[in-house]
């Protein structure tokens, strides 16, 4: 496997990469030069960066930031050059295939990071690598960053979060990280646990059409939520997967403390775009179904919303 030039590696005495944010220049490709794709180029800026558009096209990009002020970021097209790592930033639905239309590229890539929402494409892409035996190790990452798109060219970001990343699949016990990356040991139970939160709020404020701070506000609001909440509780339960809070108590606080907010189902729906509801309740659906259990409000919502 070939290596940048530059990188030095961060020895570790286990299997997970220190959790430190490394200074050195790395060199990324960014698959997916959406809302998070374009924020993340930014955040990154001092790395050596790439960017992959659908069409091969220059990838030239506004970034506004919390003061308003607009940063210009052009980004060459990723050809044949080695890399640390492979960011897709796509929708969780469109990874798999985005991935592939760089597939003679990836033995170039030491790393490949997926950071997105949901659940159902990581699985998807590390079943994938393997039969492409491909040895580049696999993370996957979620975060509380927000940002959204003005037009093509145009990202905003709209609040400041956390990204955490962890190891999905390993081939090298180590990596540098790029910075703003906070490596944790136990990605799966956090992406489980935004999932859950996600699968309660984001289709219940599409359904109701409301911002989320309503479910807490309105009395039908809040009593779907606990129901929902209930269901989704008692789901991980069944998939001997429990979450370690109580979902409706946590979807209330979340959805308190972002009650401004319109959700990004809301806004997919509202936009008239694919919301990413496959991934969240529709993974949860999938799950139960291999233990012969129903999900009905989730199956109704992902109905009512399809
Ligand atoms: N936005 C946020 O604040 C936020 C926060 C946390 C997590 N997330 C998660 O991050 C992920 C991305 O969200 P987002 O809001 O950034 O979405 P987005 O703005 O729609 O960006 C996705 C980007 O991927 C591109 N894309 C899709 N398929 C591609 C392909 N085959 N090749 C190249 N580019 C491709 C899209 O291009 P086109 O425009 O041509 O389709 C688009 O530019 C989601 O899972 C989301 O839940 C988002």
């Amino acid at each position: 496997m070939p290596y940048s030039s530059s990188p030095p590696q961060i020895p570790t005495a286990s299997r997970t990469p220190a959790p430190s944010t490394d200074e050195a220049t790395q060199s990324i490709a960014i698959l997916g030069l959406g809302a998070i794709g374009t924020l993340m180029a930014w955040h990154w800026r001092e790395h050596v960066l790439y960017g992959i558009t659908r069409d091969n096209s220059r990838c030239q990009r506004t970034l506004i930031d919390q003061q308003q002020t607009a940063h210009s970021l052009t980004l060459p097209t990723w050809q044949h050059e080695a890399i640390d790592w492979l960011v897709i930033t796509t929708k969780a639905s469109a990874t798999l295939e985005a991935l592939q239309s760089v597939a003679n590229q990836l033995p170039q890539v030491q790393n490949i990071l997926l950071l997105q929402n949901g659940m159902g494409q990581q699985q998807q892409v590390s079943d994938w690598l393997s039969q492409q035996q491909c040895s580049a190790n696999l993370w996957a990452g979620i975060s509380t960053e927000g940002a959204y798109r003005q037009n093509t060219e145009q990202v905003v970001y709209a609040g400041s979060g956390d990204t955490h990343i962890g190891l999905w699949q390993a081939q090298h016990p180590t990596a540098s990280i790029p910075n703003g990356l906070t490596v944790v040991d136990d990605i799966q139970q956090r992406i489980r646990a935004k999932l859950a939160i996600n699968a309660v709020i984001n289709p219940l404020t599409a359904v109701f059409r409301c911002r989320n701070g309503e479910l807490v506000s309105h009395d039908e609001y809040r009593q779907a939520l606990k129901e929902l909440a209930t269901e989704v509780q008692q789901c991980f339960e069944t998939l001997q997967q429990p979450l370690n809070f109580d979902l409706t108590e946590r979807s209330l606080a979340v959805a308190e403390a972002t009650a401004a907010n319109q959700s990004s189902t809301l806004q997919d729906v509202l936009h008239q775009r694919p919301t990413e509801l496959d991934y969240i309740n529709g993974y949860l659906i999938r799950q139960a179904q291999q233990l012969n259990i129903e999900l009905p409000l989730n199956r109704r919502l992902l109905a009512q919303l399809s």
